[in-house]
């Protein structure tokens, strides 16, 4: 019988998915439940006024301990993470932080034998050589990042700490994920929020990728959505643990621009592609997630206009006050 989750701790909780996941939970469980964490020790007033907050190094066993133990943590999210593009920068960072920090989250799962463990995979996983439209739930596996090598292995170690040690670990392959509450940190799919805030600030954008470039992408509420609904799936119906496919909509850098255009007709963008250009080429344009919407239910909400119209609605509102970037 699987124990429900009481105590949730969130690494990287001041990043882009953790700081508007970490409010969600706390909707759901109860504030003092979801303890946030992040290696950096500046919570926005929001983060630390709604709940616990604590400095966590996922590298150290010892913080990790101190704070697992000090809150009775019984479920993890871990959204620490180095991204695609920061990652092609320093790789030797992205494996000790990706690789090290996910295995010390799991062996902390084992030694204090928590319900559940959630650690994000990313569509960083394909390289060249996959089928581009649709890409199937199984098939090859041939990162260009090291981002993705790191996601890969993560995957293959959360299959495995289920198979071996029976914990209960799962995770879906994000697509390129966009939000206005907290900016996206250094991966290839960030031009797809930049571009938005541009065009509230300078009414422009200059893009690091081409018109034709298209990747899988997901509104922020979806992203949560689906987080939490598999974190809360009846286990025997999955088929799968670490490495769901997950997909929303999927476009290109000129059909994002058209959407925004819609409501800024004198939009302008202009294009300057540099490394990243390599890194999008190597990803897929479009994802098969029936297994998720089979075995868990998932089910996307927002398509890229309902998007676009609420991304300015809300960016707008902080432009006027001043705040556009906090
Ligand atoms: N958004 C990530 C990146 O661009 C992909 O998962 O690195």
């Amino acid at each position: 019988m699987l124990r429900e989750t009481k105590r949730i701790l969130v690494t990287g909780a001041l990043g882009q998915i953790g700081s508007e996941l970490t409010l969600e939970l706390r909707k759901i469980y109860g504030a003092e439940n979801v303890i946030a964490t992040d290696i950096v020790n500046k919570p926005t007033v929001e983060m630390s006024d709604s709940g616990p907050f604590a400095v966590m190094d996922v590298l150290s066993t010892t913080s990790i301990d101190n704070i697992v133990s000090k809150y009775k943590i019984d479920t993890i999210y871990h959204m620490a993470v180095i991204l695609s593009a920061i990652g092609e920068k320093n790789p030797q960072m992205a494996w000790n932080v990706n690789m090290n920090g996910s295995i010390n989250i799991l062996e902390a799962g084992i030694k204090y034998e928590m319900c559940r463990i959630i650690i994000p995979s990313s569509i960083a996983v394909w390289g060249n050589g996959v089928p581009l439209e649709n890409t199937p739930q199984a098939c090859c596996l041939k990162p260009t990042t090291m981002y993705g090598v790191t996601k890969v292995c993560g995957e293959l170690l959360a299959d495995y700490y289920v198979q071996r040690f029976g914990l209960d670990v799962r995770g879906l392959r994000y697509p390129g994920i966009i939000s206005h509450a907290t900016l996206p940190g250094g991966g290839t799919t960030d031009y797809a929020v930049a571009i938005y805030y541009e065009a509230i600030d300078k009414g422009k954008y200059t893009c690091f990728v081409n018109a034709e470039t298209r990747l899988p992408m997901m509104y922020m509420p979806d992203a949560i959505n689906s987080t939490i609904q598999l974190a809360n799936a009846d286990f025997s119906n999955l088929k799968h643990h670490g490495d769901y496919n997950l997909s929303a909509m999927s476009f290109s850098v000129a059909e994002l621009a058209e959407s925004i255009k819609k409501y800024i007709p004198n939009f302008e963008i202009t294009y300057e592609p540099d490394y990243r250009q390599a890194i999008a080429d190597s990803w897929p344009n479009s994802i098969d997630d029936s297994s998720a919407r089979k075995e868990w239910g998932w089910k996307h909400s927002w398509d890229l206009d309902a998007m676009t119209k609420d991304m300015l609605k809300n960016l707008r509102t902080r432009h006027e006050l001043g705040k556009l970037y906090k």
